[in-house]
């Protein structure tokens, strides 16, 4: 199992009259990953940005791109994403015909390929594609808004994720991360790590507490803080 935890700020929060300059502030500030949601006001009701910002930031960002897609269908769209940068690009079962078509159609454009679970998905989408996947991201508000309240069913989901995921590395297969995504602070992030996440999605908890300057730091070292007391 791994144990590098990582901290993918969500700019869904973020100022978007200055969104260049908040993703570096964030990157300086010692951010992993920058999370992009992509609402399509159909799979969710909510409508926020698409391949053309990921295009136009790609410069700005010298971190990986991790694209959560909640749009449908997805399979037009995922090529447009390659191409405008994103390293990781995940998207809902439940919103696309084929999922392992889907997977494959993401691995094929060099992209990292996610599944990712509302709060009341099961998990036995993974029954069959464990070995398709890079990435499980577990929902633990309903998608669509940022600064939802943490829906506390995620702690078990997490850990039977968890438990998925080690036995299919002990079999030989790829590593997987596990995303959590919504709801996330520095008061319940270690809570998510013990629960078996690697991998933090933080939105409203991040780009609402900027230091005196504007900068990150503060915020993402008191994730880091609580994350190595985990
Ligand atoms: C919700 C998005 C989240 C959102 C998280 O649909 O997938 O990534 O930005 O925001 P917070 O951290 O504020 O819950
Ligand atoms: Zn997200």
């Amino acid at each position: 199992m791994t144990t590098e935890f990582l901290l993918a700020p969500s700019i869904l929060s973020a100022d978007f009259a200055r969104l260049g300059e908040e993703v570096r502030a964030v990157q300086a500030a010692g951010a992993d990953w920058i999370h992009f949601d992509v609402m399509d006001n159909h799979y969710v009701p909510n409508l926020s940005i698409g391949p053309m910002v990921c295009e136009a930031l790609r410069p700005h960002v010298q971190v990986p791109i991790d694209v959560h897609l909640m749009v449908e269908p997805v399979d037009r769209i995922v090529g447009d994403f390659a191409k405008a940068g994103a390293s990781w690009i995940s998207f809902h079962p439940e919103a696309t015909r084929h999922v392992d078509r889907t997977l494959e159609l993401i691995r094929d454009h060099g992209c990292k390929a996610g599944l990712v679970f509302n709060p009341a998905t099961p998990l036995n989408w993974l029954d069959h594609l464990m070995d398709r996947i890079d990435l499980v991201l577990l929902m633990s508000v309903n998608p669509g808004f940022g600064g939802q309240k943490f829906i506390a069913s995620a702690l078990p989901k997490l850990r039977a994720t968890r438990a998925r995921i080690d036995a299919h590395a002990e079999r030989g297969g790829q590593p997987i991360r596990l995303e959590i995504d919504g709801g996330v602070k520095v008061e319940n992030v270690a809570e998510c790590a013990r629960a078996g996440a690697d991998t933090f999605v933080a939105g409203s908890a991040v780009f609402g507490a900027p230091d005196a300057d504007g900068g990150y730091r503060g915020i993402v070292q008191a994730f880091r803080s609580a994350l190595a007391g985990a």
